[in-house]
């Protein structure tokens, strides 16, 4: 893989389950070392500047590795004296991530019993306690509710509205799409696609999309017709997503052959498309 991030931006990396996200995560913060290639992050060399890369970036790991043993706020406090930071601070700078992240009211809380969404909350505190200028954020909303999400999605905005620059792996298409200047699919370690949102949909897919629910042998009757006025035909399960710029001639066409339809869904194609119709077949097979 061949990628370039640029300060400033918030570039994201999406992919299926074991693509290579998190281990390429971990290759620019640190936590696994390359067997080949060159790397550099903020123009250091990752292998042999390690500690003045760390300095640098900030992480929230995939998996919660927070203290258990310590309280909420302790949790900022330890990673500030990993990092030299004068204890005064230190102090200020977790009572403002805690109020950022608005877990001021959870300072001295167990980390146990906080739920899994707090947890992600204070991962991305604790990532920002040296001030990085770069943020890698693995799955940061992943297991977070709506509410949490678009709050951590305004900070996340905020963060390269101050300059930082955020390299982000996550599941969910809109918020690659709210937040993502640029990003690459990855497939088996390998980059399959990159742009910018919106140039991957039109790169990839058509501007609409004719989602057809129906029986299986409906959906066998229905696969030539809607084959031959599309572009691009997905299976997803129990529908046929049919990738056209003329949905409406699709949909008199389908109408024309009296085959059952249950349910049809017209809408503006998005990321979610572009990742089914690049990353789709494997898992359909
Ligand atoms: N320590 C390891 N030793 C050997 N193989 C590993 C190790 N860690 C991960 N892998 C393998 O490397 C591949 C990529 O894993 P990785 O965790 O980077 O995927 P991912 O894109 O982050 O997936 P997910 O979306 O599920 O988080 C997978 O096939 C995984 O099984
Ligand atoms: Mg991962």
């Amino acid at each position: 893989m061949d990628f370039e991030v640029r300060r400033g931006e918030c570039f994201g990396f999406l992919g299926p389950n074991g693509a290579g996200k998190t281990t390429t995560m971990k290759m620019i913060y640190g936590a696994a070392i390359r067997t080949g290639g060159e790397l550099t992050v903020a123009g250091l060399d990752v292998g042999r500047e390690e500690r003045a890369v760390k300095r640098r970036i900030g992480v929230v790991p995939q998996e919660n590795n927070l203290d258990e043993d310590l309280k909420v706020k302790e949790n900022l406090l330890v990673y500030g004296r990993y990092y030299d930071m004068p204890r005064k601070e230190t102090l200020r700078r977790a009572e403002e991530l805690l109020e950022f992240v608005e877990l001021t009211e959870k300072a001295d809380a167990e980390v146990e019993h906080l739920s899994g969404g707090m947890k992600r909350r204070l991962l991305i505190a604790r990532a920002l306690i040296n001030d990085p200028e770069i943020v890698v954020l693995d799955e940061p909303t992943t297991g977070l509710d709506p509410q949490a999400r678009h709050l951590v999605w305004e900070r996340l905005r905020e963060l390269t509205s101050e300059g930082k620059t955020l390299i982000l792996t996550t599941h969910y298409m809109e918020e690659a799409a709210q937040l993502c200047d640029r990003l690459v699919v990855m497939e088996d370690g390998r980059i399959i696609a990159h742009g910018s949102p919106d140039e991957l949909v039109r790169e990839y897919v058509s501007p609409e999309v004719l989602e057809l629910r129906a029986g299986k042998d409906a959906l066998e009757k229905l696969l030539p017709l809607v084959e031959d006025h599309s572009d691009a035909v997905e299976r997803a399960g129990e529908a046929l997503l049919a990738y056209t710029s003329d949905a409406g001639l699709l949909q008199d066409r389908i109408r024309d052959s009296g085959v059952p339809v249950e349910n049809t869904l017209h809408r503006r194609a998005g990321l979610e498309d572009v990742f089914m119709r690049l990353t789709g077949r494997r898992l359909i097979d």
